[in-house]
């Protein structure tokens, strides 16, 4: 699929087919995220593929009850560990936050770019899920994700967007 295809068709999908994902298809999106570049090349991250029903539910609860997380035969989350050295006054500890974020970014699009759906979730319990996962004290979750094929096929166009005449501005904000 061609990359402007990839980028115009992903949207978030909240509905999955039970499906299981060719073990192949997998790791090309979590190689997506492997090879993503990060500030110093730090690679501050750690993906957990939680594929175990009751840990996926229990997810799902911690994601303050968005329950059709648990659907997917899959659910990926993305942690960050604290950076606390310093990295030329590059957001600090807060760094991690980004180099994740475009790990996370490149996983999405390889999801899409295989028929595979997600969803960026935001809204969970940091503490909640780092129970339910074992994740350690200096580490922090990012972002989480179900993987799995849409029910509906037809991914559809993304939600509106603002204008480019509205977002980017020439020379001067
Ligand atoms: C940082 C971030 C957090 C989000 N958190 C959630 C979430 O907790 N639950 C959810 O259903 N969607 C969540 N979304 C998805 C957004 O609602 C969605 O991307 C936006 O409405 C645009 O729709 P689209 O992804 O279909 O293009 C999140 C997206 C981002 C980037």
């Amino acid at each position: 699929m061609d990359f402007y295809e990839v980028i115009r068709t992903r949207r978030s999908i909240r509905s999955y087919k039970p499906d299981p994902i060719p073990e192949d298809v997998l790791t090309r999106v979590l190689e997506a995220a492997r090879i993503a570049p990060s500030g110093s090349n730090r690679q501050p991250w750690k993906f957990i593929v939680v594929k175990n029903e009751e840990l996926k539910r229990k997810l799902a609860v911690a994601c303050y009850g968005q329950m059709f997380i648990g659907e997917a035969p899959i659910v990926i989350v993305a942690c960050g560990y604290n950076i606390h050295w310093n990295r030329g006054e590059y957001m600090g500890d807060l760094s991690m936050l980004v180099d994740v974020s475009i790990a996370f970014t490149h996983l999405i699009l390889a999801a899409r770019a295989e028929g595979l759906g997600t969803c960026w979730i935001g809204s969970f319990s940091n503490e909640k899920v780092k129970e339910i996962l074992g994740i350690p004290k200096d580490v922090n979750v990012v972002a989480i994700t179900p993987l799995g094929y849409p029910r509906d096929e037809d991914f559809g166009e993304p939600g509106p967007r603002k204008p480019l005449s509205e977002i980017v501005s020439i020379d001067k904000f």
